[in-house]
């Protein structure tokens, strides 16, 4: 009985870490997009003027995206952690693991576009939120293909 018990122990653990592992992955990388869209979405205000524009503080967060963006994030990409295969706690489409050419495509712009706004957030808001639009795009476009909308 105790031997069985001990097997049955051996059997289920290997599989309880797995689970935790890919919501680990998932919930890295929903936090890693939430600190793009804090940045973001701040620039953004001030673009639009909801938020006074301030050189130093839109340099920091342009600063922040251009760091992110350099960073290689594909380990959170784990297989097995789609929105298919973990509904209601992934938002990453199944199509992301299946298209890595466009995947790649998409998010190779992302660096470009983060340091043109690193050099541009500085300068002044017309800039700022001119080179805004570029990263803006990047995000959209990745988003459209690759992110499950959340209902
Ligand atoms: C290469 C593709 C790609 C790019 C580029 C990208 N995203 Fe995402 N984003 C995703 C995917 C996929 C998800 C869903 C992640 C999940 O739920 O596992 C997501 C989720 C999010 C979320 C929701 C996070 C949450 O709370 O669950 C926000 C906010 C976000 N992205 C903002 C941004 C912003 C802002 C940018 C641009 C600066 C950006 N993303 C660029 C693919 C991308």
């Amino acid at each position: 009985m105790r031997k069985l018990v001990i097997a049955a122990i051996a059997i289920s653990v290997p599989g309880l870490v797995a689970a935790n592992a890919l919501t680990d992955a998932v919930k890295q990388r929903q936090n890693f997009m939430k600190g793009y869209g804090e940045s973001v979405g701040m620039l953004a205000r001030m673009a639009k003027g909801e938020v006074e524009y301030d050189a130093a503080t839109a340099q920091g967060a342009a600063d922040r995206i251009a760091e992110m963006a350099h960073r290689d994030t594909s380990a959170w990409y784990v297989p097995g952690s789609s929105s298919a295969d973990l509904p209601g706690v992934s938002y990453a489409l199944p199509a992301l693991w299946a298209d890595g050419a466009k995947v790649g495509e998409i998010a190779g712009r992302m660096a470009p576009a983060a340091e043109t706004l690193k050099v541009a957030a500085g300068e002044g808001r017309a800039q700022m939120a001119g080179a805004l639009g570029g990263v803006g795009q990047v995000c959209q476009d990745c988003h459209k293909s690759f992110q499950a909308k959340k209902d």
